[in-house]
């Protein structure tokens, strides 16, 4: 896809979609900036080559009650984004209306407006027609790079494309459809995922495109107690979904029969209850005793997915392995993270839980890549088309 190196930008208005939906906290200040950080060279390849930026985003799910307006203002992430790059950055107190067009005609070459929460509109995600012609009014040119929401077909993620004179991908996008692309076209063998996280529900068309490109799955989280039930095994109180177990089976047939690796814990981090303080029981076997619930993977288990992670010329993971928010049960989820970055291999972290793990380790730059996508990761790798993605290529 073209990047916006291919246009020239001199003294032209520069739309850019950015995800800075992140996370902040009580006070209102951002907690984790690496979405706004992963934007950086977008937004400052643009300002150097001298075009006037306008920045829009979304933050959070406002429903227009008034006092959303202050909750899910992107006044946080503008004071970061200045910080970052030790500039101006101005916050307008909308993103459509007169005082927007009269804060974009004052706006010089290499000055930077964000634009205020697009979803203050609910015409942004009905991607109603009106409101993405005057999003595209005020710009020459659209750049999307807003990789974390280009599984929304929104009036900013997508509906605008068509409204506007020219149009790009920014670097952020064009990195993740290189690795995340890579991972499922082009993928060095072996090639290992894992795959953690509460429900198979959620992970099963991700599982099933990966059936037919990785060499080996090792599956962790919740979702391992329905694939053990699933072989009649007995986990005691673990979450299960009981209404998936037929299709745990099919997953588990399907994989046998292409010859796939599918490897699920083989001993287990337990207890009574899902809380920090209960008793932290290791349970050495695949089966687990009726008063417990499994809550991470156990130790033999974490070597054995250790060892197929540094094997591999390519990994992939997404999901937690346990309950990695307490501490008792983040080992399993953390020693993933340091297999990882001990690997010499292809490693991409598919955002959401397990990047903020990685995040947490301290482990982002022993990666090669970490998503900023939650959502649209996995619909990418499930192999879907994304809807930001797809109006750049047309
Ligand atoms: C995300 O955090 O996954 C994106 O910013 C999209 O947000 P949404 O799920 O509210 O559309």
């Amino acid at each position: 896809i073209k990047t916006l190196d291919a246009l020239d930008l001199a003294g032209k208005r520069v739309f850019i979609r950015v995800d800075f939906n992140v996370p902040l906290d009580e006070q209102g200040r951002v907690t984790d900036d690496a979405r706004i950080r992963a934007a950086v060279p977008t937004i400052a390849y643009a300002l150097d080559h001298r075009a006037k930026v306008i920045l829009g985003s979304h933050l959070g799910r406002p429903k227009g009650k008034p006092e959303d307006r202050q909750k899910y203002t992107l006044e946080p992430a503008a004071t970061r984004l200045a910080e970052i790059l030790k500039k101006d950055v101005t916050l307008a107190d909308d993103s459509i209306g007169d005082g927007v067009k009269k804060a974009v005609k004052d706006l010089g070459e290499g000055e930077v407006l964000l634009l205020e929460n697009l979803r203050f509109h609910p015409e942004e995600e009905k991607n109603d027609e009106g409101y993405a012609r005057e999003l595209a009014s005020l710009a020459d040119v659209w750049v999307n790079d807003a990789f974390g929401t280009a599984h929304r077909a929104h009036a900013s993620t997508a509906g605008m494309a068509k409204f506007v004179k020219e149009k790009a991908a920014g670097f952020l996008i064009k990195k993740e459809v290189d690795f995340l692309g890579r991972v499922l076209t082009r993928p060095a063998h072996p090639f290992v995922a894992l795959l953690g996280g509460a429900k198979v529900s959620d992970k099963i068309k991700v599982i099933e495109n990966l059936l037919g490109k990785a060499d080996c799955i090792c599956i962790g989280g919740a979702m391992a107690y329905t694939f053990l039930r699933a072989q009649e095994l007995e986990v005691g109180k673990s979450r299960v979904e009981e209404d998936k177990l037929e299709l745990a089976r099919q997953i588990l047939d399907k994989a046998r029969a292409r010859g796939v690796e599918f490897l699920l814990p083989v001993d287990h981090v337990c207890a009574e209850e899902p809380k920090e303080t209960a008793k932290r029981v290791v349970v050495n076997d695949r089966a687990i005793p009726p008063a417990l619930m499994g809550l991470d993977i156990g130790p033999k288990t974490l070597d054995v997915y250790r060892q197929r992670i540094l094997a591999a010329k390519t990994v992939f993971w997404n999901g937690p392995m346990g309950l990695f928010e307490q501490k008792p049960w983040a080992e399993g989820t953390f020693g993933v993270a340091r297999a990882m970055a001990d690997s010499d291999g292809v490693t991409v972290v598919g955002g959401g839980d397990s990047a903020a793990a990685v995040e947490e380790a301290g482990l982002v730059a022993k990666m090669k890549h970490v998503s900023t996508g939650g959502g649209a990761s996995l619909e990418f790798i499930e192999g879907r088309v994304l809807p930001g993605i797809q109006v750049l290529e047309g």
